[in-house]
């Protein structure tokens, strides 16, 4: 949560900052603020409550030049969202300016020690103790900026990506990272940096991803510096990115989330690119063939994440235990990480996370590790945490995911978590070739499936109109299609603000029935399975009780339209591939009830796209 950019260089500083701030606004959004040292070297800092809009709306008559700036929208942990609370937070004189992404957990010890030396402080931050103590440090070591930064982390606690910037030396940008994101971008006697590399793609692909407890010391005309908190040396590992200008613009669409949703038929061929073989007869995946046995000999395989990204383990669990035969549990990060799990050196652990930076995901990945179990990571983000502390992993290729709702990160997992059942599967032989050549064929069928259903986007337009005032929704499904009941609901509460359950099917009957009546819009999913005569009889329940059913069902059904009072209808599959056909017309639906509203789809509130806090 929290975006934070900043840049040091020979151009003006200011119109880099506020561009990679709307980038990075998908972060959070509830307060932005700036901090530039204009050439007199005055030191000035902007804030705004609201969106980075508000921010460019209050500076647009101030002294805006400089070549040295930080920036930072915010997602409000500590403090209510207000001007004071907004970053950069100053230090007491006023000739430090720091931002910062992350939680200082250990802040009111310090903030205490701080206020008996007398210490003030304006804002309710455990940013501005931590900007306080640096200066404090500062002057009691009487050491530089670099070293000030360097004691004053080795006493946090918590999580950080900071930059700092001092007033009497506008030559030098000093950032650093511990659990929050933080990319370099290492342009011809300039640097830029951001919680992630879409402030930085369009002025150099060169950057160094900074790794724990490391500071960067960026100066004007010297080679980047990176000392770690114990003071080790080390040498800059500087990567080739791999991002493309046109992911971060709609490309015409009114919304990321809606670009995203069309995106998938390209995603997910981009996702089995170069995994499945042009004969359409092999799945590989370089990080399983690396550590083939573990996958083989393990014993269990636990999923970890959050989110839409455990609806997807949700699925991965139908696949393993269908494919591979491996048992299977699938839990909340944030869960498994304060229960006390058990878990064997045979198990396979894997995490499942579009950001890569999920705060409870990363704990619940340490606490597997030192448990001895192999960590598979499944991940968007280049680069991001996860990947870097798993020991191998699949990405998902899907392209920078903007709009706060996740929609084309979810089929990708889907269809990673696919890939690898039918790898692993083959090479313990618990598959038959018929039915990996089959799983293998359809899998590739799934991109020109969903642009079927991406076509009939108008009828599901048209049906979101009748149903743009419920009060409240029920998300049905069976076996493969449970989860996208769940994912159905999450999409619809996250951007209309609709409450909305899903359950598995048969549960209805052990309690939410007595919530059907006339005004209850129910979405069933009813495509053909070896559940499809259970699912019927559920309908038959629903109506019974007068609920209003919405039916997706795979076309020519005629039964169900008989039965139901509004169809979708969608392109059949194989059982186990149906919920990236069925996920669609909910993804769609969700979307159209939210614009209707008036909703702010790709940026709800409350909610920002990559939780760093736990
Ligand atoms: C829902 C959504 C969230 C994320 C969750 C996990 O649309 O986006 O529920 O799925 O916060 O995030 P990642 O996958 O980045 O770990």
């Amino acid at each position: 949560m929290c975006g934070i950019v900043g840049y040091i260089g020979f151009r003006e500083a200011y119109p880099i900052l506020i561009k990679g701030l709307h980038r990075l606004e998908y972060r959070g959004y509830d307060s932005a603020g700036v901090a530039l040292i204009n050439p007199q070297n005055r030191l000035s800092v902007y804030k705004a409550k609201g969106r980075v809009d508000e921010l460019e709306k209050s500076v647009k008559e101030l002294d805006l030049s400089g070549t040295i700036g930080i920036a930072h929208t915010r997602w409000a942990t500590h403090g209510e969202p207000s001007n004071i609370n907004a970053h950069p937070h100053c230090s007491q004189t006023g000739s430090l300016a720091l931002i910062h992404n992350g939680i200082i957990e250990n802040y009111a010890v310090i903030k205490a020690n701080l206020i008996q030396k007398g210490y003030t402080f304006q804002s309710n931050t455990d940013t501005e103790v931590l900007i306080q103590y640096i200066e404090y440090i500062k002057a009691t070591h009487t050491c530089d900026l670099f070293k000030a930064v360097q004691i004053a982390l080795n006493h946090v606690v918590g999580a950080y990506a900071i930059a700092v910037m001092e007033k009497g030396n506008p030559d030098q940008l000093i950032v650093a990272r511990k659990s929050s994101p933080l990319v370099v971008g290492i342009g011809d006697n300039e640097f830029f940096i951001a919680s992630d590399a879409s402030p930085i793609v369009e002025y150099t692909h060169k950057v160094i991803y900074l790794e724990d407890e490391e500071i960067a010391v960026l100066h004007r005309d010297q080679e980047p510096k990176i000392v770690t908190i114990s003071n080790i040396e080390k040498t800059p590992e500087i990567k080739e990115l791999e991002m493309d200008l046109s992911q971060l613009e709609k490309g015409g669409y009114p919304h990321f989330m809606l670009k995203e949703i069309f995106e998938q038929p390209e995603t997910l061929k981009n996702c089995m690119s170069g995994r499945i073989n042009v004969e359409g007869t092999h799945v590989t995946l370089s990080g399983i063939i690396d550590h083939k046995d573990k996958f083989i000999y393990a014993d269990r395989i636990l999923i970890i994440a959050c989110g839409t990204s455990w609806h997807a383990g949700l699925i991965g669990e139908y696949l393993f235990e269908e494919f591979c035969r491996i048992p299977v549990e699938v839990e909340y990060a944030s869960e498994f990480r304060y229960r006390k799990p058990v878990i064997h050196a045979n198990d396979i652990v894997i995490a499942i996370s579009q950001s890569g930076e999920t705060a409870d995901s990363l704990a619940a990945i340490e606490l597997a590790r030192a448990s001895g179990a192999f960590v598979y990571g499944i991940c968007n983000v280049v680069g991001s945490s996860i990947p870097r502390n798993t020991d191998s992993g699949s990405y998902t290729h899907c392209g920078h995911e903007i709009g706060v709702a996740s929609t084309k990160a979810f089929t990708a997992q889907v269809t990673v978590l696919t890939m690898m059942a039918l790898a692993i599967a083959e090479e313990k032989g618990t598959i038959t070739k018929e039915h990996y050549l089959e799983t293998i064929k359809e899998l590739q069928h799934i991109p020109s499936k969903i642009k079927k259903i991406l076509a009939i986007d108008g009828k599901i337009k048209e049906l979101s109109a009748i149903f743009t005032y419920a009060q409240n929704f029920i998300y049905l499904g069976r076996g493969y299609d449970y989860p996208i009941a769940l994912e159905g609901a999450l999409k619809l509460k996250e951007i209309s603000y609709i409450h909305a359950e899903g359950y598995p099917a048969a549960e209805m009957k052990h309690g939410p029935i007595a919530l059907i009546d006339n005004e209850m819009p129910v979405v069933i999913i009813a495509t053909n399975s070896t559940v499809y005569e259970k699912v019927l009889s559920n309908i038959q329940e629903i109506k019974a009780r007068k609920g209003r059913v919405i039916a997706i069902v795979n076309e020519g059904d005629e039964v169900i339209k008989a039965l139901a009072d509004y169809c979708i209808e969608i392109p059949s599959t194989i059982e186990c591939l149906d919920p990236l056909l069925s996920v669609i017309p909910l993804q769609l639906l969700a979307y159209h009830i939210a614009v209707n509203k008036r909703r702010d789809v790709d940026m709800p509130r409350n909610l920002a796209k990559s939780v760093t806090v736990e």
